[in-house]
């Protein structure tokens, strides 16, 4: 039995050009599927010159305000006259801190309305309004708040900041609420001071989380060890 009883040569030279376009269209469709769309959602990914996305809650994780790079330092105790009560050279200093680390979520003067700080929960506290303050609107409220940043929020610690940076901090904070603070407990004014009278610091070496991922990401590729011989065959 031969294909010759059943087919003219024509019929076979047509039933072969169809088969050609037919296997022609799979191998396109299946560089389509393999190559070129994992191509671009892989790109999609990764494009390089992508903004930094600010991630939800994370202070600092990715984030455009990402910590900048600074040496370490180490600081002498503080005389507390120069940090308890305001003065220009301090807020000066802290409202330049405040611009470049706080307004993102707590906005330029200090409504809670930063950009960084849409779609949080909690808000940002809006620090022009006296109620809902979870540590308090004292100095050394505030003060705490800074070292120990509020839990459940994305209110980070700024301990990484010196007592004194934190201290002009605090004093900014207050002078964007204008209203009654309360009075501060002298005890623990007494052991603030205290705290800045007794200690210098030292501030170690910073650099921005971002980087920080980058070093480690290429340690870790250089580290690894080769896949044993085993895995390989
Ligand atoms: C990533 C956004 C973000 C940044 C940046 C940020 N905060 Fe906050 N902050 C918050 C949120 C959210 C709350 C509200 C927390 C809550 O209600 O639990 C808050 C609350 C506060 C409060 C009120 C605490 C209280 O008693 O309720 C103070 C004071 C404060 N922040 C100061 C600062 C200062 C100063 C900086 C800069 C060093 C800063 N924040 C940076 C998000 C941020």
């Amino acid at each position: 039995m031969k294909l010759d009883d059943y087919l003219s040569p024509e019929e076979l030279k047509r039933l072969a050009s169809a088969l050609l376009v037919v296997l022609g269209f799979i191998s396109i469709a299946a560089f389509f599927g393999f190559t070129v769309v994992p191509g671009l959602r892989y790109q999609a990914h990764t494009t390089p010159d992508a903004p930094i996305q600010a991630v939800q809650g994370e202070t600092g994780w990715l984030d455009p305000t990402d910590y900048p790079a600074m040496a370490r330092e180490i600081l002498p105790p503080i005389d507390p006259a120069t940090v308890m009560t305001p003065n220009p050279k301090l807020m000066a200093r802290g409202e330049a801190l405040y611009a470049q680390t706080c307004a993102t979520c707590h906005g330029a003067d200090g409504k809670g309305n930063g950009p960084g700080g849409t779609g949080l929960t909690p808000k940002p506290r809006d620090f022009a309004v006296k109620a809902g303050w979870k540590n308090g609107t004292r100095l050394e409220d505030i003060y705490r708040t800074l070292d120990e940043g509020i839990k459940g929020s994305s209110m980070a610690s700024y301990n990484y900041l010196s007592k004194k940076d934190r201290m002009a901090l605090a004093h900014v904070v207050q002078s964007l609420g204008t209203f009654d603070h309360g009075a501060s407990d002298p005890k623990a004014i007494a052991s603030l001071e205290k705290l800045f009278a007794s200690a210098g610091e030292v501030i170690p070496n910073r650099i921005p989380v971002a980087r920080a991922v980058a070093i480690l990401c290429r340690e870790y590729a250089e580290a690894k060890p080769p896949a044993p011989a085993s895995t390989i065959r």
